[in-house]
């Protein structure tokens, strides 16, 4: 096993815009352990969700290294990108993303529908990821009946049901009032707490200030 689940070297994205490039990372470095618990921050545009989609394999970088557990993504093509995406990585999004006609259960179900598992399985492992996050209660209601604060408890579930080495979260709270990103950050303070992971994006400081380590980022490059 290695220590870096995630590994940076000098990764840069550039957009092509028109006739220019727009510099969204310019050559970040970085190395992140297992088990720890870091804070993405910066302004609008720093770069922070062009980052964090290069870690979860979402995208690709123009050059530079990434390895995600110990696995070099250069040259890969997109089917085994997105087996390390699957099997390495959990992402929460601001707006959720959740599947709208779904019960809680199927959307939780669905990472282990792609991977394949067989349907008596992905239900219990599914009910327990939502038993994780306290939503048991809720599985079979649907996004548009939950509130905001358990839609994104449901994204999390989906998000730890495959149990990934990986948990990213571009503002997960960015949606919710503070009181319910409050609770929202708790959970994730737990799951990292239980050996997971956690990489997540945020504008607030006093939760950015909750975590053992801050990456600031400024106009694509990390600061200090
Ligand atoms: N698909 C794209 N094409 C062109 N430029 C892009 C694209 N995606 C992002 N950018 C640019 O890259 C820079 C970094 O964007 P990014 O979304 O990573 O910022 P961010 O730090 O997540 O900002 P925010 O806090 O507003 O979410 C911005 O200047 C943005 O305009
Ligand atoms: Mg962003």
């Amino acid at each position: 096993m290695v220590k870096n689940v995630i590994h940076l070297e000098n990764v840069k994205r550039y957009y092509l815009v028109g006739e220019f490039f727009v510099k969204a990372l310019d050559g970040v470095s970085l190395d992140i352990e297992r088990g720890e618990f870091t804070a993405i921050m910066g302004p609008s545009g720093s770069g922070k969700s062009t980052m964090m989609n290069l870690i979860g394999c979402l995208d690709t970088a123009t050059t530079g290294k990434i390895f995600i557990d110990g696995e070099n993504t250069a040259g890969l093509n997109e089917t085994e990108l997105a087996y390390i995406r699957n099997s390495k990585v959990g992402f929460v999004f601001q707006q959720f993303n959740l599947l709208g006609k779904e019960s809680a259960l199927r959307n939780v179900e669905t990472p282990l529908l792609y991977a394949g598992i067989k349907p008596r399985e992905r239900k219990r492992r599914a009910i327990e990821a939502l038993e994780k996050v306290g939503l048991k209660d809720r599985m079979y209601h649907r996004p548009n009946e939950l509130s905001g604060g358990q839609k994104q408890r449901v994204a999390i579930a989906r998000a730890i049901v495959s149990d990934p080495t990986i948990l990213l979260a571009d503002e997960p709270t960015g949606a919710l009032d503070s009181k319910t990103g409050n609770q929202i950050m708790q959970l994730f303070e737990e799951l990292n707490a239980e050996g997971r992971t956690v990489v997540f994006v945020t504008h607030d400081r006093d939760l950015g200030n909750r975590c053992r380590r801050q990456i600031h980022l400024r106009d694509g490059k990390i600061e200090g």
